[in-house]
């Protein structure tokens, strides 16, 4: 196998792209598909403070260290969800690759700063774990963006997560949510911009990229994911990818190009808001914002 760019000895093969690459050419491809994502959906400015929502897995570093590679003034914000032994394991790479590469790395940590942890949070509101985790991820990067004044939030959610959710919201025809699925959201009624710069590579991708970078990633899944929807779709998908290489990158691009804009005055109408949560100020629908609905029922009424 040689690399499609130099004929050197190629490490890696990408199928989508009908090509191989050695180490060197593979990691200028992840940055040039980065940088494309950004400029194609004008996703950041030479100026913005960003910050990037790390979980310690290879998506989330791999965007940190590609942004700040790139030359964006961009920190971290690790999130500790009390997922017991994974969420200590989960810190910890994520703040020794701050540490490493002298990255400043926001924490906050939701059991000690909230009063509850994700498992007791979900059964307390009968909720699925991944739901109540999902809403105190959004909220906690929120509140940290507007609390410390960044102009954006990055996420490392990849094409593969990004194809997964389009397929679950199509097969459901959640009309609402296809319109709000791009890979920006623009600042808005008091929340900040959101960008996910990784929309072009896959996970196969990223976690061939820390790996030639030598960046430690926790490489298991959330515990509490086990047996999620989310999953399934992700899992029909890539047989359709195998047999079929490219219809993930078709799929997700052409709804972007041809079908998001249909969407867009149902995810609107969603959007006509706004209160201010009476308990944390977020910008909401209700008197008291879901996460903050979810901290009272987590301490059973006494947040
Ligand atoms: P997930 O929801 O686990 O698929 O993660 C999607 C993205 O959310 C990741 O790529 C990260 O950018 C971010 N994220 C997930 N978990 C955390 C966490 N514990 N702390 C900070 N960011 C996170
Ligand atoms: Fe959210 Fe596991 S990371 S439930
Ligand atoms: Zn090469
Ligand atoms: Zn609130």
């Amino acid at each position: 196998m040689k690399c499609t760019v130099c004929r050197g000895p190629a490490v890696m093969d990408v199928r989508r792209h009908n090509a191989n690459f050695c180490a060197e050419h593979f990691l200028k491809l992840c940055r040039d598909q980065v940088a494309k994502a950004i400029k194609e959906h004008r996703m950041l400015e030479p100026t913005d403070r960003a910050l990037v929502a790390v979980s310690g897995g290879k998506d989330s570093l791999a965007v940190w260290d590609i942004l700040v590679g790139l030359g964006y003034d961009a920190d971290g914000l690790y999130l500790g969800l009390g997922i017991g032994d994974y969420s200590d394991a989960s810190g910890e790479m994520a703040r020794r690759f701050a540490a490493d590469q002298g990255l400043k790395l926001l924490e906050v940590d939701l059991p000690a700063d909230h009063g509850f942890d994700i498992p007791t949070g979900a059964k307390a509101a009968k909720r699925v774990p991944c739901s109540a985790c999902g809403l105190s991820k959004r909220h906690l990067f929120d509140e940290a963006a507007r609390t410390h004044g960044y102009d954006v939030v990055v996420t490392g959610h990849n094409l593969d997560d990004e194809a997964a959710v389009l397929f679950g919201n199509v097969l459901h025809w959640q009309t609402e949510y296809l319109g709000r699925q791009l890979p920006v959201l623009p600042e808005r009624h008091g929340f900040p911009r959101k960008v996910k710069p990784l929309v072009r590579l896959g996970e196969r991708e990223m976690a061939a990229y820390c790996v030639l970078r030598g960046i430690d990633y926790i490489v298991e899944e959330c515990p509490m994911a086990a047996g999620n929807k989310h999953l399934g779709y992700k899992e029909a998908l890539n047989l359709i990818e195998a047999a079929s290489p490219g219809t993930k990158h078709d799929f997700y691009f052409g709804f972007l190009a041809r079908a998001s804009d249909r969407f867009t005055p149902e995810a609107e109408a969603e959007q006509d808001l706004l209160l201010r949560c009476a308990r944390c100020g977020a910008p909401t629908t209700t008197e008291l914002c879901a996460f903050c609905r979810l901290a009272e029922r987590a301490s059973g009424g006494r947040a």
